[in-house]
This record gives structure tokens, sequence and C-alpha cells, in this order.
């Protein structure tokens, strides 16, 4: 199993190419079954989530063809991405391909709208939480789905004559349950208005696609969601969006270590209340063409209080990174933790690091200390990891991180672009 080797102590300084976004893409690659035409999606990150959902996508009959990649001059790969399903070769989704990576559940939209039926196993539990499906039930047995649990799987049938479009209102926002609804209602008959739908910039995109393919979706972006079904849905070429979470892990880990780095290829505009989070931590964060800008003091860092939201809110996946930084902060800072129950397997890590965090609930009281010391670490899951790297950079000596396939699910080229900018990284493989 791979390891990261951080030497930590140095600053950051250069150019680093922010990749398209994991959370936009996989939905995006989904969306591919609603058409018996090709999808072609550009900016798709290389990320082992992206190749995972490519396989079980394949299951269901969608071929796939990757253009060739091209490096551009800042070192950032651009991966275009044909998906083409003529005809869906299997509506069933195993319980072995699900349990690897819960986004593949949502197969279960697409495949009902399109097919009339479909038999997805439940993801299970995983390590951030419960993560139960209950929305998801109710959100297409509104739209007239049958939804029936049996030995582990959900069959979902649609009445004769396909789903039919309705009113539904989410009792809690979810980010998943609202790209299954897109994607289940572009198909259906007649309207579709979703009350309390998730407002993250990856519904936008994911919304926008669709509207490439001929989906008829006002609202989103909004709690408010218009989609007037479709009888069928074509081919499009789609941009993925830029990855927020990536944005947002290198400015902090920029505001950590101190120096000078231009995120390229990303917008400002995607994570407003990280940015603003992050400046009230003493890091100069602006705006520049094709990117941001961000200035890290590094020693001087100022202790902030963040609790995690559902978009427009700080997001939970940029918690367990946010609280990395605070470990340094003059003083003592909170992190609450709202989405998830369970987004705190950091904390145990980064004390090895020397980091004086205590917890309470679901608020961790954060003393920052003047120095971290390197350690071996383990990655537990995929943000809790990259916040070990970011407190690796900082810390002096040297840290061993452990487990980076959790890493690998989505950063992409991790220590590529770390060490460009001046760290001290590297994989090693065993
Ligand atoms: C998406 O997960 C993201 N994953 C997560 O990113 C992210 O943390 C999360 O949204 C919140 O922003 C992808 O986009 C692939 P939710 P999702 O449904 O859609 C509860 C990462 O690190 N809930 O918005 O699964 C749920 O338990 C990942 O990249 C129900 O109660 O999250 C949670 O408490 C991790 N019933 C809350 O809603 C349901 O039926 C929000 O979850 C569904 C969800």
């Amino acid at each position: 199993m791979d390891r990261i080797r951080i030497v930590g102590g140095n600053a950051l300084n250069g150019i680093i190419p922010i990749s398209g976004a994991k959370n936009a893409a996989l939905p995006l690659m989904i969306a591919s079954l609603l058409t018996s035409d090709t999808l072609t999606l550009e900016n798709v990150p290389h990320l082992a989530d992206v190749e995972g959902l490519i396989r079980i996508l394949g299951n269901h009959g969608v071929d796939i063809a990757v253009n060739g990649r091209r490096e551009h001059q800042d070192g950032s790969y651009s991966r275009t991405v044909h998906f083409t399903c003529r005809t869906v070769a299997d509506t069933t989704a195993p319980y072995e391909l699900v349990s690897k990576m819960r986004a593949s559940f949502w197969v279960i939209g697409p495949l009902l709208a399109r097919e009339g039926q479909a038999r997805v196993s439940l993801p299970g539990g995983c390590a951030i939480g419960t993560r139960p499906v209950d929305l998801f039930i109710e959100g297409l047995t509104a739209l007239g789905a049958e939804m029936e649990i049996d030995g582990g799987y959900i069959n979902a049938k649609a009445p004769k004559g396909g789903l039919i479009g309705a009113r539904y209102t989410f009792p809690k926002v979810s980010v998943g349950a609202t790209h299954v609804m897109l994607m289940a209602a572009s198909l259906a008959r007649g309207t579709t208005v979703i009350g309390n739908a998730a407002r993250e910039p990856e519904v936008v995109d994911l919304a926008n696609c669709l509207n490439a393919m001929g989906a008829k979706i006002s609202g989103a972006g909004t709690s408010t969601i218009t989609i007037e079904g479709v009888t069928s849905l074509s081919g499009a070429r789609h941009r993925v969006l830029p990855d927020r979470i990536e944005t947002g892990t290198y400015a902090m880990a920029v505001a950590m270590t101190g120096g000078d780095v231009t995120l390229s290829g990303t917008d400002i505009t995607l994570l407003d209340t990280a940015i603003e989070a992050i400046r009230r931590a003493g890091a100069e964060v602006s705006a520049v063409e094709g990117g941001i800008r961000v200035i890290g003091h590094g020693d001087q860092i100022r202790p902030v209080d963040i609790v995690t939201e559902p978009f427009p809110g700080f997001p939970t996946d940029l918690q367990a990174q946010f609280m990395g930084l605070m470990t340094r902060a003059n003083g003592v800072s909170h992190v609450t933790e709202t989405i998830f129950e369970n987004r705190f397997m950091h904390v145990q890590e980064l004390a090895r690091l020397g980091a004086k965090i205590t917890l309470s609930g679901q608020t961790a009281r954060i003393e920052g200390v003047t120095r971290l010391r390197g350690a071996p670490v383990m990655a537990t899951d995929l943000r809790a990891s990259v916040s070990l790297v970011i407190g690796g950079l900082a810390a002096e000596g040297e840290t061993m991180v452990s487990r980076v396939y959790h890493l690998d699910r989505g950063f992409e080229r991790l220590e590529e672009k770390l060490t460009r900018c001046g760290a001290i990284v590297e994989r090693i493989s065993d």
C-alpha cells in the first residue's frame, strides 16, 4: 500500500492547477444513462472514484472512450471522456460495486426514469456516518415509483407509462437525493417541483448539463427547483466545473505554511464562505485572472470558529482541512460539524502531530500550538487524510501518511502539485 512522506517546514510558492470537481463529475457521468446519445464531458479528473464509476457504468451498458491526455503548460491534464449508453444492459447495481462508492447508488434515478425499473444495492454504512437513503425513497415514491427493500436491495418500479411529475419537499437537504430527483424528474410526465433542494454548485452543474441534453430545469442553485418532464434526452458536451474542495484545501495549505500560490482554473465564487474563513484566519485571498491568489503568513494564524452547513454555508468537505489550519492558530477555535455525525476521525491523527483538540459532541475545541512535529499518521477518509497532509506540510520533520488510497479517491496528483510549489512530498510504493 502506498504511503506519502512529507518533510514539513517549506513555504508554498507557485501555481497549482485545480482539477475538475469529483463531486460534479460523478453525477454528470451517471446522467449519461438517461440518453442513447453520447454525453461528452470535458475536464474530467483522473481519480480512483471516477475510474470506479467508469467500471460501474460499464456494467450498465455505457461505452466509454477517453481522449488522449493533453498536458497544458501549467501542468494540468484535461481529460475529455465520451459516454454512450445505446441500450441499458443491466438495471441491477450489485452490492460488490455500490458498496465501494456511495455515489453509485445514484444510478437508481436514471435507470428508473429510462427503463421503468431498477434494482440497486443499499450502499450501507460509511466511515463518516450512517448516511441513510430514506430521502431517495421518499422522493422517488412521490414521482409514483414503487420502492421496496428486499435482501439488501431497493427494487424500484415506475408506474406504467413512466414516472409522474409531482411536488416534493425534502425534510432535510441532501445533495445526492437532489441529483437523483433532477435526473428522474427530467424524464417524468408533467412538472416536478422540488422544495428544500440542495443548492451546491455541483447541483447547478448537473442541471446545466441536463438542460444541454434537452431537459427543462429552472431554479437550480435555489431551494426550489422546477423540472418540466420531457420524453427523451439527447447527447451534449459539457465541461465539469472546477473542484471547490480541492481549491479550498490548497488555499488552507498555503495559509498554514505561508507562501504565495495561484490556484489556476478555479473560481472564487464557488466557495465564498470558506474563503471568508481563510481570510479571517489571516491569509490574503484575491480573485485573479483565471483563478485565485493566496498569500499565507504561516505563523500568524488567527483562531476562527466555523460551523458546517449545506451550501452556501461552510462545506463539511473542508472541515478537516480547516481544523488542520486551526491547530497552529494563536488561540482557541471551535469547529462544529452538523452534516455528518462521525466526521472527526482526523482529530486523533492530528493529535499525533502535536495538535491539542478536545471533542464535545459535534464540536471540536482546538487550542492552537506554536509548532507541530512530524509523525506517522493514518488516513481514515478522503478529506481527513488531506488534513494530515496539510498538518505535515507545516510540521517540523517527517510525517508519513499511510493508507493514501483514500487521498487518491479525490485529489488528482496531489504530491506532484505540492512538489512543484516547493514542498517536500513523495509517494512511497511498497
Ligand atoms: C455529497 O454526499 C458529497 N458526495 C459528499 O462529499 C459531501 O460531504 C456531501 O454531499 C455533503 O455536502 C458527492 O457529491 C459524491 P448528502 P451525499 O445526501 O450526497 C443525510 C467527499 O468527501 N441523508 O447531502 O451522500 C446524510 O446522512 C464526500 O467528497 C439522509 O438522512 O450527502 C447527511 O447527514 C463525502 N437521508 C446529510 O443528509 C438520505 O436519504 C447530507 O448528505 C440522504 C442523506
